[in-house]
């Protein structure tokens, strides 16, 4: 998973970000949360056994990052109450613009429903906002993300009602 994010990153988000802004965020904010991994909620796309894409649902507090992001909040969410979170969308660059990060959305989507989830929220890299748009997210604010030495990352959280209200 960490080396399909990496190519994802260098390639696909090349327009969006510096790479003064990749290399400060890859390892930080872009790379894998293992806590994900261990919840059963990160899913894999392959092809031919080649691992093509990723993308999780969230069950925890935590809005964006890898293992050791700055203030890392693995509480549990309440779906009554809480919305799910979407973390982690990475699509190798060869398998871009083919329907893989649609379809894992959308089975993590019916996953989230599921367990009773009624919102979901994410934090979008630049590179990420027309993928959710298209899925039914709005655009609630942008900020820019402080990382090491200063530099910047500018994000947009987005959000979703399941209901469609
Ligand atoms: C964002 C990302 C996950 C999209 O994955 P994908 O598999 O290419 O997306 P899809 O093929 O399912 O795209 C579905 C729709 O989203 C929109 N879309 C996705 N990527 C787009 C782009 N680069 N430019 C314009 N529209 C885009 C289009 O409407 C597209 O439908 P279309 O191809 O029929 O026009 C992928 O570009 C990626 O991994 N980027 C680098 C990592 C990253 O920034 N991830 C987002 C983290 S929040």
């Amino acid at each position: 998973m960490e080396g399909l994010i990496a190519v994802s990153v260098a390639r696909l988000q090349k327009d969006d970000y510096s790479d003064e802004q990749r290399s400060a965020a890859l390892g930080v904010i872009f790379g894998v949360d293992n806590q994900l991994v261990r919840d059963g909620t990160y899913l894999l796309a392959e092809v031919d056994g080649a691992l093509v894409g990723c993308g999780a649902w969230s069950q925890r507090s935590n809005p964006f990052g890898c293992d050791n992001v700055p203030g890392k909040d693995d509480s549990l969410l309440n779906p009554a109450k809480d919305p799910v979170r979407m973390r982690g969308f990475f699509i190798h660059p060869d398998w871009s613009r083919r329907g893989i990060g649609s379809s894992i959305l959308r089975e993590c989507e019916a996953r989230a429903m599921a367990a009773g989830y009624r919102r979901a929220e994410l934090t979008s890299t630049l590179t990420g906002i027309a993928l959710y748009l298209a899925h039914g997210y709005r655009i609630d604010s942008r900020y820019e993300i402080p990382m090491a030495g200063g530099i910047p990352l500018p994000v947009a959280p987005m959000s979703k009602s399941f209901s469609g209200t």
